[in-house]
C-alpha cells in the first residue's frame, strides 16, 4: 500500500505539517501524546488544511475558519463534513501513514465510518510520543 514515513524528530508539535506522495498531500498533526494525519483539503472548499493553525487540539482551515478536532477529524462547524483519519503507525522514531485511495475520496460524512475510523486510529497511535 502506498504510504509516506517521516522522522518523529520531523514533524513539529501543534503546528500542520504538509506531506506529499504520488500525487496525494496529507496534512500531519503532532500534538502532545499523539500524531494525527489527514488528506490536506478542507472539504468547504479544498484549502489546504496546512496553511491552519492548531490551538487547543482544534485545526482552523485558513479559507473560511471551518474547525476540526485535530483527534477525530469532525467538523466542529459544519457536522455534516469531516476530516478521514489517516491510518498513523509510529515506530520509535518513525512515523508511517497509509494513503489509502478511499480516504482521500469523500468530502462528506459518514458518522459510522468516521467514529470506526477514529477508535481504531486511536489505538494506533496511543503510543506515547517521546519529548
Ligand atoms: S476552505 Fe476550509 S473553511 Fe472554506
Amino acid at each position: 500500500m502506498p504510504h509516506i514515513e517521516v522522522k518523529l524528530e520531523a514533524i513539529p508539535v501543534d503546528k500542520p505539517l504538509r506531506l506529499e506522495h504520488a500525487g496525494r498531500a496529507v496534512v500531519v498533526i503532532r500534538s502532545a501524546d499523539r500524531i494525527t494525519a489527514f488528506p490536506d483539503s478542507c472539504p468547504h472548499a479544498r484549502w489546504r488544511l496546512s496553511d491552519g493553525e492548531v490551538t487547543d487540539g482544534i485545526l482552523e482551515c485558513p479559507g473560511h475558519g471551518w474547525e476540526f478536532d485535530v483527534t477525530t477529524g469532525a467538523c466542529l462547524t459544519v457536522p455534516a463534513y469531516c476530516l478521514k483519519p489517516l491510518a498513523v503507525c509510529i515506530e520509535t522514531d518513525c512515523v508511517r501513514i497509509e494513503l489509502q485511495q478511499s480516504d482521500f475520496a469523500s468530502r462528506r460524512c459518514d458518522p459510522a465510518s468516521q467514529i470506526l475510523a477514529s477508535q481504531s486510529r486511536e489505538l494506533e497511535i496511543a503510543k506515547p510520543v517521546p519529548a
